[in-house]
C-alpha cells in the first residue's frame, strides 16, 4: 500500500517555476507551479469546470489558469475567477496539498493535512553548504516501486554484481564479508558498514588518485520512514585510523540523499542528489562524480524494474530472506507499523526483540 501521512519529495525546489509541471503522486494526478509571488503550491491536477489537467494551463497575476475555458485558481485551491460570472460558488474550488519548500527540495503531504506537521519534515543542512559539500541532483522515473528501491539501499551485497565498474569493485566476497552494524531509531534505522584493507572501487580511485592500493572503507546509510534514505561514504589508506579513529578526511568522501517518491504502487520517482566531499574546490569533481553515480544508479535502476516486472508476475510468497536481507527486513517492519497505522489499526511500540534486527 501507499502510505500518505508522509512528508515526500515533490520536486527538486529549483525545478519548479511559473511552468505548471504535472507530476503523478501517491497515484494522484498534482501540479507543481509558483504562483506570480514565486510561493510553491501543489492542487490536484484537474479543472473542477470540465477537468482539464490545470498543468496544461499557466501562471497568470491572479493565479493558476485552466488552459481550457480560463478559471483561475489560487494556492489554496479555491477558484479566484470564472469568466463570464461574477459569482464564484464554494465548490468552485480543487483539492489543493500543503508543500514546504525547505533544504533545496520541495516536500509534499499527500495525507490527511490536519496532520501535516513542517516540523517533521527531514532535514538536510548538507544542500545549504556548498562550501563543503558541492552536489548536483537529478530524478530518475522508475518503473519499480519505491519500496524496492528503499529495499536495494539497505543491503549493499548487491555492490559488486550491480555496480562492478563504478561504485562496487568486483570482489564480491569483501562485501558478503563486510562489518555490518545495523542502529534501530524512532522512524528508520542506521547502518554502517566496513570494509577494511579492501581495494578501492573505480570510482574511488578516479575521483582520489593519491588514494593507497589498500583503504579502509565506509557506508554510513540512514533510513527514514516511509522514503529517505542517507548515505555517507568513503575510504582513506588502510590502517590510518578511519575504523577506530574515525578519521575521515584526506581520502574519497561523498553524501548522497535519497528520496524515494511513490508515483503509483509499482512506480516510483527517485530523487538524488551527490555531494563531493574529497575535491571541494574543483567543479568538474563534482561534475565527474555526478556522472560516476549517474552510470551506478541508471544499474539500480534496471535490475529493480526487472525484479519489479517479475513480482508482478509471481508476487512476494516464493520469496526468501537471507543473511544480507538484516537492514533490510528492520526497514519493512517499520514500514508495516506505518501502514497499520496508516489503516487506522492500534500500532504497539516495538518490543526489544523486534528493535533487534535479523
Ligand atoms: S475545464 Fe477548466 S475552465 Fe473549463
Ligand atoms: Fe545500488
Amino acid at each position: 500500500m501507499i502510505i500518505r501521512n508522509a512528508w515526500y519529495v515533490a520536486a527538486w525546489a529549483d525545478d519548479i517555476g511559473k511552468q505548471p509541471v504535472a507530476r503523478r503522486i501517491c497515484d494522484e494526478p498534482v501540479v507543481l507551479y509558483r504562483d506570480a509571488a514565486g510561493v510553491a503550491a501543489a492542487l490536484a491536477d484537474y479543472c473542477c469546470h470540465r477537468a482539464a489537467p490545470l498543468s496544461c494551463g499557466r501562471v497568470v497575476d491572479a493565479g493558476l489558469e485552466c488552459g481550457y475555458h480560463g478559471m483561475i485558481y489560487g494556492t489554496d485551491g479555491a477558484a479566484v475567477h470564472i469568466p463570464g460570472q461574477i459569482h464564484i460558488p464554494a465548490k468552485a474550488r480543487v483539492p489543493s496539498y500543503p508543500v514546504v519548500e525547505q533544504d533545496g527540495m520541495l516536500w509534499i503531504w499527500m495525507g490527511d493535512p490536519a496532520a501535516a506537521d513542517a516540523s517533521t519534515i527531514f532535514r538536510y543542512p548538507i544542500h545549504n553548504d556548498e562550501t563543503h559539500w558541492p552536489h548536483r541532483h537529478t530524478l530518475f522515473p522508475v518503473q519499480g516501486g519505491a519500496m524496492l528501491m528503499v529495499d536495494n539501499l539497505m543491503d549493499l551485497t548487491h555492490l559488486p554484481y550491480v555496480h562492478a565498474s563504478t561504485i562496487g569493485g568486483n570482489n564480491a566476497r569483501d562485501h558478503v564479508e563486510a562489518i555490518m552494524n545495523v542502529e534501530p531509531t524512532e522512524n528508520g534505522l542506521k547502518y554502517t558498514r566496513w570494509m577494511l584493507d579492501h581495494a578501492p572501487p573505480p570510482t574511488y580511485r578516479k575521483g582520489a588518485p593519491h588514494l593507497a592500493e589498500r583503504v579502509d572503507r565506509w557506508q554510513e546509510f540512514e533510513f527514514v520512514a516511509p522514503g529517505i534514505v542517507t548515505q555517507f561514504t568513503g575510504a582513506i589508506d588502510a590502517g590510518t585510523g578511519a575504523y577506530d579513529l574515525g578519521k575521515r578526511d584526506g581520502g574519497f568522501s561523498l553524501r548522497i540523499i535519497h528520496a524515494l517518491t511513490p508515483e503509483t504502487e509499482t512506480t516510483c520517482h527517485y530523487f538524488w542528489c551527490g555531494a563531493n566531499g574529497y575535491r571541494q574546490d574543483d567543479p568538474n569533481a563534482t561534475v565527474e562524480l555526478f556522472g560516476e553515480l549517474t552510470t551506478a544508479f541508471q544499474q539500480d535502476q534496471v535490475i529493480v524494474q526487472q525484479q519489479q516486472a517479475r513480482l508482478l508476475e509471481i508476487g512476494e510468497d516464493r520469496l526468501i530472506n537471507i543473511v544480507a536481507d538484516g537492514a533490510r527486513m528492520h526497514m519493512r517492519r517499520v514500514v508495516e507499523r506505518l501502514e497499520a497505522r496508516e489503516r487506522g489499526e492500534a500500532v504497539r511500540a516495538p518490543s526489544a526483540s523486534e528493535r533487534t534486527p535479523a
